[in-house]
């Protein structure tokens, strides 16, 4: 028994903060920002939306393309770093929202590999028999943890959402997942005030995503290189199997450092940094669903899907679409 996805969804904010809107806001040129990290624009969430309300756009194009409606949703976990509230966690605010009554519904943190370790999660329900329809979400509003004076983060990150169906089949789906976790890294990336770890002076600071660039750079390049290795070695895989890398999109080098170590050629790697920038938990299936969409991912397609991000977690799905 596999888990297979059934259908995508992905929904990002109307509002685009461009690279010339920075130039006004910091010290930073579109051409240091193209160059270091491939961004050219981000979409930023209006006041009145929230990580649950992208999430449940993003839900309802999944869900209507796995041909389901909300009433056999019976599993819904969402991968996110900016919940709404404490809580309820935003998986019940969803749930909510789509009029679905009764069955589990939680939030997973781990950073930017979040929809990955969310989808590790949901697999498990469906192969055991579960769960007939899990929703698995990405989706995050890292503009309310950006701090806009920083320029080596702010010209980084985005807002939106992304979501898969996950059905029951005898065919392949969801292959295998590896899920990691480092903790001896969690001052190279993070977000400061908590709750239990209450805020001291300027909140706007506290509360914003400090990184130490150049160091999560390079660990995030050995870690990725490492995690794709070990996912084709287990299952006795070369790279050249592959039709697709679905990678986290943090930074177009990092992605191109992954490729070539896979030995992919770009044309097989789905680039969506440009125009989204590094929406954390959101971006690999924010990712996935652009190219089904758009018709380069095909059903029985070979994907290898991988995230890194804070504390440092990071992991890998191997999956056929
Ligand atoms: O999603 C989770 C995982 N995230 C990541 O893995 C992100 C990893 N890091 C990166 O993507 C890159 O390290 C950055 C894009 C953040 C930075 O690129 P870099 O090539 O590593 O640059 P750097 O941090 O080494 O900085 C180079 C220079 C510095 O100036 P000096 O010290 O050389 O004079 C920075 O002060 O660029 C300066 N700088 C900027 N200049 C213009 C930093 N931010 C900016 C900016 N505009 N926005």
């Amino acid at each position: 028994m596999y888990s297979r996805i059934a259908g995508t969804g992905h929904y990002v904010p109307e509002r685009i903060l461009t690279n010339a809107e920075l130039e006004k806001i910091v010290d930073t040129t579109d051409e240091w920002i193209r160059s270091r990290s491939g961004i050219e624009q981000r979409h930023i969430a209006a006041d009145d939306q929230t990580t649950a309300s992208l999430a449940i756009e993003a839900a309802k194009r999944a869900i209507e393309a796995a041909g389901i409606t909300p009433g056999d949703i019976d599993f819904l976990v969402v991968g996110t770093t900016t919940p709404d509230l404490v809580f309820p966690n935003v998986g019940t605010i969803v749930q909510e929202a789509l009029g679905i009554h009764g069955c589990a519904a939680f939030s997973v943190e781990a950073a930017c590999s979040g929809f990955i370790y969310a989808l590790s999660i949901a697999d498990k329900f469906v192969t055991s028999g579960e769960s007939k329809n899990a929703l698995v979400i990405g989706a995050e509003t890292l503009s309310r943890i950006t701090d806009w004076t920083d320029r080596s983060t702010c010209v980084l990150f985005g807002d939106g959402a992304g979501a898969v169906v996950l059905q029951p089949s005898t065919e392949q789906g969801i292959i295998s997942t590896h899920l990691h976790a480092d903790g001896q890294y969690k001052d190279l990336l993070y977000a400061p005030a908590g709750v239990s770890k209450r805020p001291q002076g300027d909140l706007n600071k506290e509360f914003a995503i400090h990184m130490q660039g150049n160091e999560a750079f390079k660990l995030a390049v050995k870690t990725l290189g490492a995690v794709v290795k070990e996912t084709l070695e287990a299952n006795s895989l070369d790279h050249d199997a592959l039709d697709w890398l679905v990678p986290h999109q943090a930074n177009k080098r990092i992605i191109e450092a992954t490729a070539k170590r896979l030995g992919m050629p770009m044309e097989k790697v789905i680039l969506t940094v440009a125009k989204y920038g590094n929406t954390s938990a959101a971006s690999v299936p924010m990712a996935l669903d652009v190219a089904v969409r758009d018709g380069r991912i095909k059903r029985g397609d070979l994907l290898l899907a991988e995230a890194f991000g804070g504390g440092f977690t990071w992991g890998s799905a191997l999956i056929r679409f």
